[in-house]
């Protein structure tokens, strides 16, 4: 009697657990069409990649000494992983939702969270040497997602800053 009941209910049981799922997974696809970035890919890109990232990658030259510095290094490379995340959602720019939409853009995103992971970690351990390393992964991705996505003119001109040369310093 047992085995027959078992027999009879288990596909009702697969089938309620699989209806229990799929309205999981709709829900969170919902979610995340309605979750959009308060400001546009392009003025988190300059206030926040941007910003985060000048700083690590002219490390090498600077050379970092006091704690202050490498704790200063630690937050903006924090800040660049934290901003690579933050670009796969997108934001009010005209574009966004194209861009976002695209595997590779989010293989370049996550690539640089990577990079500014191990930025972290070098600025944890106060190393010159790891942060250059770091810091070049980090421009690599850059240049590699600006070549294949940015458009030769911003959709968005905001602050039109030039990144810094080794002569700045
Ligand atoms: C996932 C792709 C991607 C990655 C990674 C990326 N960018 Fe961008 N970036 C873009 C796109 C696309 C634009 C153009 C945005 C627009 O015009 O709306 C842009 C715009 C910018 C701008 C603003 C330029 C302007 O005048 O509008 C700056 C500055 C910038 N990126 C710096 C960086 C730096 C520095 C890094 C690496 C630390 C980086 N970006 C990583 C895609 C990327």
């Amino acid at each position: 009697m047992t085995s027959l009941f078992r027999a009879a209910y288990k596909p009702v049981l697969i089938f309620v657990a699989l209806l229990f799922l799929l309205a999981g997974c709709m829900q969170q696809a919902s979610q995340q069409e309605e979750f959009q970035l308060p400001i546009s890919i392009n003025e988190a890109m300059a206030s926040l990649i941007n910003h985060s990232a000048d700083p690590i990658w002219v490390a090498a030259w600077k050379n970092p000494r006091s704690d202050e510095d490498w704790r200063e290094l630690e937050h903006l490379a924090r800040q660049l992983q934290v901003g690579g995340a933050l670009i796969t959602i997108p934001g009010t720019g005209p574009v966004d939702t194209m861009w976002t939409g695209r595997a590779e853009w989010i293989e370049y995103a996550e690539e640089l969270s990577a990079a500014a992971g191990r930025a972290v970690n070098a600025a944890r351990s106060r190393d010159v040497e790891l942060i250059a390393r770091a810091g070049d992964e980090i421009v690599e991705v850059c240049e590699s997602c600006h070549i294949d996505f940015k458009p030769d003119l911003p959709t968005m001109n905001i602050y039109g800053e030039l990144s810094p040369l080794p002569s700045d310093k």
